[in-house]
């Protein structure tokens, strides 16, 4: 399928939560956020049916994110049941790899093909400010069972507030040489300000080459991240839904006023 604009959208990113195990201090209030309503929150089965009909309409890659994906219960019976709809080229999650080492081994039978791993520092310090109380070695336990069950490409999501020159992010950088997984730098975006650049070793951030719609945990579909225009699967069905975030996608991103990062994901 294609934009107005002529971009073929193969890509679709899904939240199946707001909830999440940390608290970043540029994606989560400190005290925590108003938490949506169980029955607002989209079912495994709702997740399925819609990501069924967008495969047929075209969708290739898919990646679960949250929040914290891995803090739902019943994640790897979702994984399992999206990774057997046929068309699926790639399915993938964004996780903070605070529950890794729990579910890796799952996941991979399940069929979740690849895994990326926030990780903004490697200093245990730096990493607990950033995340508010997060222990970076539950995330690095979490990177060595994703390593040992064969996950590959893993790749690290390093937020900068500038670029991949900053101390931080060149301490993610040589463990990730050490370690042979790759990096993506994201710059700190602002959704309200309507700030993001380029995601350096990705492809986020590109309006011009945006290939991605968003479903968020309430069943709102996005076409852009920096767009309030949302449609709402449940009322519209997903076929109508998905028609109408193509003609919707805007030429490039704008601002976001109403949403977050852990309620559209990243
Ligand atoms: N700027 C850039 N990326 C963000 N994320 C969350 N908040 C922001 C922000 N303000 C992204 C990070 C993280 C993922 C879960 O969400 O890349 O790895
Ligand atoms: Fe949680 Fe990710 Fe937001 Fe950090 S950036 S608070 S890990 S959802």
């Amino acid at each position: 399928m294609e934009d107005c604009f002529g971009r073929k959208i193969t890509y679709l990113r899904i939240s199946i939560t707001d909830r999440c195990n940390l608290r970043c201090r540029y994606c989560m209030p400190e005290d925590g956020i108003n938490l949506l309503d169980r029955s607002m929150i989209l079912s495994y089965s709702e997740i399925e049916d819609f990501t069924r009909i967008a495969v047929e309409m075209g969708i290739e890659k898919v990646r679960i994110t949250g929040g914290e994906p891995l803090v739902r219960k019943g994640v790897v019976t979702l994984i399992e049941s999206l990774s057997n709809i046929h068309g699926i080229k790639d399915l993938s999650m964004t996780t903070n790899g605070v529950l890794l080492s729990e579910y890796a081994d799952d996941l991979k039978k399940a069929g979740l093909k690849r895994i990326n791993i926030s990780l903004d520092s490697v200093d245990a310090d730096k990493y607990r400010k950033i995340t508010r109380g997060g222990d970076i070695n539950r995330v690095l336990e979490g990177i060595s069972a994703a390593q040992k069950v064969g996950f590959n490409p893993i790749k690290l999501n390093c937020v900068v507030e500038n670029d991949s020159n900053e101390e931080g992010a060149r301490g993610v950088a040589e463990y990730a040489l050490r370690e042979n997984l790759s990096v993506r730098y994201i710059p700190l975006m602002n959704l309200k300000s309507g700030t993001f650049g380029r995601v350096e070793g990705g492809d986020g951030g590109n309006c011009s080459e945006c290939s991605r719609l968003r479903l968020t945990a309430t069943g709102m579909l996005k076409p852009c991240l920096f767009n309030d225009i949302e449609f709402n699967i449940r009322e519209l069905g997903a076929v109508r839904a998905i028609e109408l975030a193509l003609q919707h996608k805007p030429h490039s991103g704008g601002n976001n006023s109403t949403g977050c990062f852990y309620n559209i994901g990243g």
